[in-house]
Protein backbone atom coordinates (compact mmCIF):
# COMPACT_ATOMS: atom_id res chain seq x y z
CA UNK A 1 0.00 0.00 0.00
CA UNK A 2 1.55 3.07 -1.18
CA UNK A 3 0.81 6.18 1.08
CA UNK A 4 -0.20 9.83 0.03
CA UNK A 5 1.43 12.80 1.00
CA UNK A 6 -0.19 16.00 1.01
CA UNK A 7 1.85 19.51 1.77
CA UNK A 8 1.05 23.14 2.92
CA UNK A 9 2.63 25.51 0.49
CA UNK A 10 2.25 27.95 3.42
CA UNK A 11 3.94 26.61 6.34
CA UNK A 12 5.57 23.13 4.61
CA UNK A 13 3.75 20.71 7.03
CA UNK A 14 3.48 17.68 5.51
CA UNK A 15 1.34 14.81 5.86
CA UNK A 16 1.14 11.26 4.49
CA UNK A 17 -2.85 9.43 3.89
CA UNK A 18 -3.61 6.17 3.46
CA UNK A 19 -6.00 6.41 0.59
CA UNK A 20 -6.76 8.99 -1.37
CA UNK A 21 -10.06 11.10 0.44
CA UNK A 22 -12.85 12.65 -1.31
CA UNK A 23 -12.49 15.57 0.70
CA UNK A 24 -10.20 18.04 0.64
CA UNK A 25 -6.75 18.55 3.39
CA UNK A 26 -6.61 22.10 4.57
CA UNK A 27 -3.65 23.92 6.23
CA UNK A 28 -2.91 27.74 6.56
CA UNK A 29 -6.79 28.00 5.31
CA UNK A 30 -5.50 26.74 2.14
CA UNK A 31 -5.94 22.91 0.44
CA UNK A 32 -2.65 20.68 1.11
CA UNK A 33 -1.22 19.72 -2.60
CA UNK A 34 0.06 16.22 -3.20
CA UNK A 35 3.47 15.49 -3.36
CA UNK A 36 4.90 12.38 -5.73
CA UNK A 37 8.14 10.91 -4.12
CA UNK A 38 11.11 11.15 -6.25
CA UNK A 39 12.50 7.73 -6.94
CA UNK A 40 15.71 8.68 -9.47
CA UNK A 41 18.68 10.42 -7.76
CA UNK A 42 18.96 13.92 -9.57
CA UNK A 43 22.02 15.33 -8.04
CA UNK A 44 25.51 14.57 -6.37
CA UNK A 45 23.53 14.23 -3.26
CA UNK A 46 21.87 10.94 -2.25
CA UNK A 47 18.36 10.77 -0.72
CA UNK A 48 17.20 7.86 -1.69
CA UNK A 49 16.94 5.16 1.53
CA UNK A 50 19.38 2.09 0.73
CA UNK A 51 19.14 -1.04 2.54
CA UNK A 52 21.01 -4.25 3.08
CA UNK A 53 19.05 -7.55 4.08
CA UNK A 54 20.38 -9.67 7.44
CA UNK A 55 18.56 -12.61 8.32
CA UNK A 56 14.94 -11.83 9.14
CA UNK A 57 15.73 -8.06 9.41
CA UNK A 58 16.59 -4.75 6.99
CA UNK A 59 18.95 -2.28 7.81
CA UNK A 60 18.18 0.90 6.63
CA UNK A 61 20.70 3.99 6.14
CA UNK A 62 21.11 7.32 3.72
CA UNK A 63 24.19 8.48 2.56
CA UNK A 64 23.53 12.34 3.61
CA UNK A 65 24.83 15.03 5.08
CA UNK A 66 23.11 15.57 8.76
CA UNK A 67 24.06 19.54 9.07
CA UNK A 68 22.18 21.81 11.18
CA UNK A 69 20.49 23.80 7.82
CA UNK A 70 20.45 20.35 5.57
CA UNK A 71 19.45 17.00 6.82
CA UNK A 72 17.09 14.07 6.53
CA UNK A 73 14.15 14.84 8.73
CA UNK A 74 12.95 11.37 8.51
CA UNK A 75 12.78 7.69 7.35
CA UNK A 76 9.52 5.89 7.11
CA UNK A 77 9.01 2.01 6.53
CA UNK A 78 5.59 1.13 5.44
CA UNK A 79 4.47 -2.52 4.83
CA UNK A 80 0.99 -3.82 4.05
CA UNK A 81 0.34 -3.83 8.00
CA UNK A 82 2.42 -1.30 9.22
CA UNK A 83 3.87 2.28 8.66
CA UNK A 84 6.76 2.95 11.04
CA UNK A 85 8.76 6.64 10.66
CA UNK A 86 11.63 7.46 12.86
CA UNK A 87 12.73 11.00 12.78
CA UNK A 88 16.62 12.42 12.91
CA UNK A 89 18.16 15.86 13.69
CA UNK A 90 21.34 17.07 13.11
CA UNK A 91 24.02 14.84 13.92
CA UNK A 92 22.12 12.25 14.30
CA UNK A 93 23.45 8.44 12.05
CA UNK A 94 21.25 7.85 9.45
CA UNK A 95 20.79 4.17 10.12
CA UNK A 96 17.99 1.99 11.61
CA UNK A 97 16.51 -1.38 11.38
CA UNK A 98 13.26 -2.99 10.65
CA UNK A 99 11.73 -6.15 10.18
CA UNK A 100 12.21 -7.38 6.77
CA UNK A 101 9.21 -7.60 4.91
CA UNK A 102 9.33 -7.83 0.87
CA UNK A 103 7.11 -5.26 -1.14
CA UNK A 104 7.78 -2.71 1.57
CA UNK A 105 8.20 0.72 0.50
CA UNK A 106 11.06 3.17 2.33
CA UNK A 107 10.48 7.25 2.14
CA UNK A 108 13.18 9.61 3.18
CA UNK A 109 12.87 13.22 3.89
CA UNK A 110 15.32 15.66 3.20
CA UNK A 111 14.25 19.58 4.49
CA UNK A 112 15.79 20.76 1.24
CA UNK A 113 14.88 18.36 -1.04
CA UNK A 114 11.93 16.35 -0.36
CA UNK A 115 10.55 13.36 -0.29
CA UNK A 116 12.18 9.92 -1.99
CA UNK A 117 11.41 6.61 -1.97
CA UNK A 118 12.49 3.17 -2.60
CA UNK A 119 10.89 -0.55 -3.06
CA UNK A 120 12.28 -2.94 -1.15
CA UNK A 121 12.91 -5.99 -3.03
FE1 LIG B 1 19.27 17.03 0.70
Amino acid sequence: MELKFKKCLKCGALINVFEDSKSDFICCSEKMVDVKPNTLEASFEKHIPNYEIKDLEIEVFVNHVMDNDHYIEWIMYQTDKESIKITFKPGDTLKVKFKYQKKALLYSYCNKHGLWMKEVL
